[in-house]
């Protein structure tokens, strides 16, 4: 169901976030989604995060990218179907190496306590399992908006799913949204302002000046996944990207550039180098 939405205006719309945010705590250098990922992008200097959020079968939000247990814990079959009790006994941590076993799957009021602990900031990316998108977008916004009720900076909720981005609307209008596009498709500015978001968040390959120049034209935000090439990174701040999602967070520095553009104070130079 298509609900009619306020346009943002970009005054309605402030962005107080870094350029550089890391992929899953910190790309695949950790175990991803875990407080061991956060703990090592925060020590490369990463002030945002982006990460998977879901909801257990009895509604709790915890991160976890694949809708099935396999690939990054030692549990199998849907997540959707384990209680937060089940879900809190596996090990996400061990598939990724010995230095990790045991590391847990991390639930999203304990990211919330860590994050604010240390001021740091995050792009909660709504990752539904299939057919649970409208309540996994209606309670992850409700468990932000009461977990970060203090805060002056809220996450980002982002999704693929209009209808998760909907709910999550509906729930808490006043959290910042971003839609994700993994190809372009030109009428995604338009969705994305219907959904009342500050950000189109992109492929990076589908990424380029004409198409960025289109978004900021919108009065939103261009962010760019997942760019893990220093060429790659200079040519997108140089065309105006907004934010940067990467793996690599041992190949970019943004601790110098906490909260600026690179493009703007930095020469390509020295981004490339
Ligand atoms: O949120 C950006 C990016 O994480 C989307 O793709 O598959 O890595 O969650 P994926
Ligand atoms: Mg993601």
């Amino acid at each position: 169901m298509l609900m009619p939405m306020t346009p943002l205006s970009p005054h309605a719309s402030p962005w107080p976030y870094p350029c550089w945010i890391a992929h899953r705590g910190a790309g695949t250098l950790a175990p991803e989604n875990t407080l061991a990922a956060f703990r090592l992008g925060a020590d490369h200097g990463f002030a945002m995060f982006e990460c998977d959020v879901k909801l257990s079968a009895d509604g709790e939000p915890f991160l976890l990218h694949d809708a099935d247990l396999a690939r990054t814990t030692n549990g199998q079959g849907p997540a959707g179907a384990l209680s937060w009790d089940a879900l809190s006994r596996l090990d996400a941590g061990s598939w990724h190496g010995r230095a990790y076993a045991g590391e847990p799957l991390l639930r999203l009021e304990a990211l919330a306590r860590w994050l604010q602990a240390l001021g740091l900031m995050v792009n909660l990316e709504i990752k539904p399992c299939p057919g649970d998108e409208v309540r996994t977008g209606r309670i992850v916004a409700e468990r932000v908006a009461s977990l970060w009720a203090a805060s002056d900076v809220k996450p980002v909720l982002s999704s693929f799913s209009v209808a998760a981005l909907e709910a999550a609307a509906a729930a808490e209008p006043s959290l910042p949204r971003g839609l994700l596009i993994d190809r372009w498709q030109p009428e995604a500015i338009e969705e994305a302002l219907r959904l009342g978001c500050g950000a189109l968040v992109v492929h990076q390959a589908f990424l380029n000046d004409r198409r960025i120049e289109a978004i900021h034209a919108a009065g939103i935000k261009a962010v760019a996944y997942t760019v893990n090439d220093a060429e790659r990174a200079g040519t997108l701040w140089l065309a105006g990207l907004d934010g940067l999602i990467t793996d690599r967070v041992d190949l970019f520095e943004p601790q110098a550039r906490l909260g600026t553009c690179p493009g703007l104070n930095l020469s390509l130079d020295t981004l490339l180098a």
